[in-house]
């Protein structure tokens, strides 16, 4: 499967967020990061729906937004509602984590499930079927441009092998730190989907130019 670029509107220029996406549509980018954020689970304070739904009118790719929340549970439907294709929620902020996944797909959402760096991937042994994607923190959440955590790499393989063996088509997604020089033994270990912030829209090239060096950079 060819891999799957989704920049991160973190580190977007938000006085055209508009004219970044349409750029990254453009440059043949596959889906919008949004990476929403409550000052509580993680140290910074970003987005909420409404910043969803101004996405949605923005762009037709779909909608990846990263609920780095407590309590996600509370805000799932207003998220659905504001056009999110995806719904990823932290193994850490759910205590009900089944039924949180479960509510996800009910509302016509895919489910996606992330561990942070310092968090095991064992319990996706009893997730697997409820989830269309896993995303493996590759920094520690709450800000863009941070230094790539190798471990990521290992914690890849038990996911892929996880997944595999329950049958599961779920993607691995992976976030932080992902540039041309890290992308490449993250795909190795079996991420097909990338998140990348400072690497698209502060590439010196443009949102185009980034695009393309993480392309070719799995040639
Ligand atoms: C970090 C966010 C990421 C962030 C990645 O908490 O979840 O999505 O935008 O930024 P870069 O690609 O700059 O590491
Ligand atoms: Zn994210």
């Amino acid at each position: 499967m060819a891999a799957l670029i989704s920049p991160s509107i973190l580190s977007a220029d938000l006085t055209q967020l508009g004219s970044d996406l349409q750029a990254c549509e453009a440059a043949g980018a596959d889906a919008i990061h949004i990476d929403v954020m409550d000052g509580r689970f993680v140290p910074n304070i970003t987005f909420g729906p409404d910043i969803v739904a101004a996405c949605k009118r923005a762009t037709s790719l779909p909608l990846d937004v990263h609920l780095m929340i407590v309590e996600p549970e509370k805000h799932l439907k207003t998220f659905a509602t504001a056009g999110a294709d995806y719904l990823t929620v932290h193994y850490e902020t759910c205590p009900h984590i089944h039924r949180t996944l479960q509510i996800i797909r009910e509302l016509g959402v895919k489910p996606g499930l992330t561990f942070n760096p310092g968090t095991p991937v064992d319990p996706l042994e009893l997730l697997a079927d409820m989830v269309d994607l896993v995303l493996i923190m590759s920094v520690n959440p709450g800000f863009g441009g941070q230094t790539f955590i190798p471990q990521a790499i290992d914690k890849i393989r038990q996911t892929r092998a996880i997944l595999d063996a329950q049958g599961s088509k779920a993607i691995i997604q992976v976030d932080g730190g992902i540039t041309a020089a890290t992308i490449g033994a993250n795909y190795e270990a079996g991420a097909r989907n990338f998140v990348a912030g400072t690497a698209v829209f502060k590439h010196p090239n443009g949102i185009a130019g980034g695009v393309r060096a993480l392309r070719d950079a799995l040639i």
